[in-house]
């Protein structure tokens, strides 16, 4: 905070910043002026040479930076998911991980990151619960302001996102979410509010849906007067990618840049706009100046110096994706057996299993995807850190109900042919997809010389037996394997959705008997036709792969008896991305194919049953009392599997603590991510996560902030002075730990309008076996306030609060009264 201090406007630096955007912007003419608004491509806007101004290079966020390619060409380090990082309650260590994505950034020419993610896990249903933080937005706000100002002081602009509401991904495009004033702002707004107090984001994403009744690209309320007005936001908002819809609406309602280019709602028609009478010149001037700043900002407007002039020291990614791995998973359940708590292993062998342990899913789907150079998967780091001979490894079960992408043995190209059947140009693919967005085509491929493209390479099976092919994407497709052709026509759409060749299913369309260890030719040919309802060029197809389906229950049989053979049994639990996407919300929360009776009947033949749960949101674990151990790694990122071996081995303990509550479908309070009639309303009001599951007296699975570590802890004392809460506790076991000191605040009078109890503030303490410690935690007034509908204002409620600290919103320990 101190640096965000040492940077508020009026600073010297920001002066000279301001009249350099000044000067530029006098010399723009209209026509160059809304040019600057509209991407001139899929991630950047255009350079303006005449005010020395380079093109501004935007890039896709939050767990890694991907840089202008959908291609695996130009690694990148890959975080663990969002959901991981809130996870570690820890804001210093999401700066660090910042630290690292703005040098991501800047090797990658990358000046502004598409991220953080700072919804709110409303519905344990949304999609993209993994890509965002948490249901608690004061713990959502602590790490979204330790990322921006981490990315930020490496010289890099963040965009938070979505801008708001952006809670669920059904009906993205056009959902209209009904939310209360006094909803939006102690829940949804408040971690964008939080992030602009204290970290000063240099930019802002308008989300795709509406809010009571208006789309957030042209939220005049939301944006001019609550975000820049109230908060006083001072950088760039840039629509989510093909959210603006009109021109004058959007730039008098606060819309500075329409992304992607060349065809937006920008640039010439805004020009025109301004000449017909419909928008005033000071609207366009007023985002242009935004722009400007931001530009000034990451130095790339000549004459303007930069904010950040020496980037902060190199950080060893590798190390940090481990760290944050390891800080971030939870350990939900420890029981003893044989006189000792499961974790950390006891020397002996281990029965690993789980399709999921040796192909590891370490990211979330969607545009969050990065490709990282390598991937630790458990199997990897276990047999790294385990002595030989000490582990054994079963699948058990396949998750993969569907077919998967074309990742594990395929190695193609994507090669382009012009009509004339002549070769224009190749590009790489990453796990059999071709992902071409607007100008993000191979060096020779035009949209006017493509015509066709064929991916092309080589299969190597791990498996002998029937391998099912598929394809994913609209169009004429032709597939062939092993010199034969499976499929030669068109596979047709199922639902209009523009992005139906990401997010929809894949089509099978072919079974081939192949040889493991032999390498068989693979290709798949596709006639390019660019979608009508995208006002955007895209190329995208995939080729879709499943091994052969062994019979499941002798999979099973299989892990049970290597399990009932060792002293320890793992097993690996996962989600797929048919799960946990963008694009689409989930249906239930079970794991997918038969992954329970996997551990159910691993459990029965081993007491000593540890399971991994590798998923990026919450699952339900209906076993979970009869196993040993359970231990949430989430979305590990690529040294995922390094991280769970430094966890299960002991050599460090696992730092997580739940940023949301876990729990089965039937039982959560707030479910609902379909729209009736165009409309979803949040008619639980401020009541989601701990807040709902409070009110309907409901027990969850694992409550918010739970988590274990390898020590105990007692809590001796909890004083308030102030706004200072002092929590003294001791570590009362055998080695040294982290404790990450919870405090919850409940008014003593029951209110039926407020929730039983909220955190308040949080800090983590270290301690050796037997030392104590003191945590400081500072409890902010807006803990005291709520949002007045009738005053439009905050109000700040008096009376007796009891403040509690302890271990989690069900485990509190210690607690004392105060009057506010
Ligand atoms: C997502 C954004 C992302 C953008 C660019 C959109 O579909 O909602 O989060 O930054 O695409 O990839």
């Amino acid at each position: 905070m101190a640096e965000a201090a040492q940077d508020r406007t009026g600073d010297t630096a920001d002066r000279a910043r301001e009249a350099a955007v000044e000067a530029a912007l006098g010399r723009l003419g209209l026509d160059a002026k809304a040019s600057l608004l509209s991407g001139q491509g899929m991630w950047s806007l255009p350079a303006l040479p005449e005010i020395g101004l380079e093109s501004l290079v935007m890039s896709d966020g939050p767990i890694g930076v991907r840089g202008v390619h959908w291609t695996a060409d130009d690694p990148s380090v890959a975080l663990p998911s969002p959901t991981a990082l809130a996870a570690t309650w820890d804001p210093e260590l999401a700066r660090r991980a910042g630290v690292l994505l703005a040098q991501e950034a800047r090797r990658k020419g990358v000046h502004v990151l598409l991220a953080p993610t700072v919804n709110l896990h409303r519905s344990p249903l949304g999609g993209r619960h993994f890509e965002a933080y948490s249901e608690d937005p004061y713990l959502t706000g602590r790490i979204g302001t330790g990322y921006v100002s981490g990315v930020q002081s490496g010289g890099v602009g963040t965009t938070v996102k979505h801008f708001v509401a952006n809670d669920a991904e059904t009906d993205r495009f056009t959902v209209d979410n009904v939310v209360s004033e006094r909803a939006l702002r102690e829940l949804y707004l408040a971690p964008f509010e939080a992030i602009v107090e204290n970290a000063r984001p240099w930019g802002i994403m308008t989300a795709y849906n509406s809010v009571n009744g208006t789309t957030m690209t042209e939220h005049r309320y939301l944006v001019n007067e609550v975000l820049r007005g109230e908060w006083g936001f001072d950088g760039f908002n840039v629509s989510d990618w093909m959210a603006a819809r009109s021109t004058a609406d959007a730039i008098t309602g606060g819309l500075d840049v329409a992304m992607p280019g060349p065809q937006t709602v920008y640039g010439p028609a805004l020009a025109q706009a301004v000449r017909d009478g419909d928008v005033p010149e000071s609207a366009v001037d007023a985002a242009v100046r935004n722009v400007l700043r931001l530009a000034a900002r990451v130095g790339i407007l000549e004459g303007a110096g930069p904010v950040v002039t020496e980037p902060p020291a190199d950080v060893d990614g590798e190390a940090l994706a481990r760290e944050t791995a390891r800080r971030s998973f939870v350990l939900v359940r420890n029981e003893e057996r044989g006189g000792a708590p499961a974790l950390p292993l006891r020397p002996g062998t281990v029965a690993l299993a789980g399709a999921a342990a040796r192909d590891a899913r370490v990211l979330g789907g969607g545009s969050a995807t990065v490709f990282p150079a390598h991937i630790v998967s458990p199997l990897d780091g276990l047999t790294a850190a385990l002595p030989e001979g000490a582990l054994t490894y079963a699948l058990g079960a396949d998750p993969n109900e569907e077919l998967a992408v074309a990742d594990q043995g395929f190695t193609l190209n994507a090669v382009c042919y012009d009509a004339a059947g002549a070769v224009v140009g190749t590009g790489s693919s990453p796990n059999g997809q071709v992902q071409w967005m607007g100008d993000d085509l191979p060096e020779g491929v035009t949209h006017d010389n493509l015509h066709s493209v064929e991916l092309t390479g080589t299969f190597t099976p791990r498996e002998s037996g029937a391998h099912t092919f598929g394809i994913k994407g609209l169009g004429t497709f032709t597939l062939t394997v092993d010199n034969a052709v499976h499929f030669d026509g068109v596979q047709g759409a199922e639902k209009d959705d523009p992005f139906i060749s990401f997010f929809g299913a894949p089509v099978e369309r072919a079974r081939v008997e192949l040889t493991a260890g032999q390498t068989y030719e693979v290709s798949l040919r596709y006639v390019v036709e660019f979608p009508a309802n995208i006002p955007m060029k895209v190329v995208g197809f995939a080729l879709a792969h499943q091994e052969p389906q062994r019979d499941a229950d002798e999979l099973i049989a299989e892990a049970v008896e290597a399990a009932r053979a060792a002293d320890t049994a793992v097993v690996v639990v996962a989600t797929t991305d048919r799960v946990e996407s963008e694009g689409f919300d989930r249906t239930d929360l079970r794991l997918p194919g038969r992954q329970d009776d996997l551990v159910r009947a691993v459990a029965a033949a081993n007491p000593n049953t540890v399971v991994v749960v590798n998923s990026g949101s919450p699952v339900e674990l209906p076993w979970r009392e009869d196993v040993a151990a359970v231990l949430l790694s989430w979305f590990p990122g690529q040294e995922g599997g390094a991280a769970l071996a430094d966890v299960l081995t002991g050599a460090h303990e696992p730092g997580g603590r739940l940023p949301t509550t876990w729990g089965s479908l039937a039982d959560a309070p707030v479910v609902q991510v379909t729209p009736a009639n165009g409309e979803l309303p949040y008619t639980e009001g401020v009541f989601i996560g701990y807040r709902a599951w409070e009110r309907a007296g409901r027990t969850p699975a694992y409550a918010f902030g739970h988590g274990l570590g390898y020590t105990d802890w007692e809590y001796e004392s909890v004083e308030a002075a102030g706004s200072t809460v002092t929590v003294r506790l001791r570590n009362s076991g055998e080695r040294a730990g982290r404790e990450v000191v919870q405090v919850y605040l409940a008014p003593v009078e029951a209110d039926a309008e407020r929730p039983a109890r909220w955190l308040a503030g949080f800090a983590a303490v270290e301690a050796g076996p037997g030392d104590s410690a003191e945590a400081v935690v500072e409890i902010p007034r807006r803990a005291f306030e709520i949002w007045d509908e009738t005053a439009g204002g905050w109000a700040f409620v008096k009376g007796s609060y009891e403040i509690a600290a302890g271990r989690s919103l069900a485990d509190r320990r210690v607690s004392t009264i105060v009057e506010a």
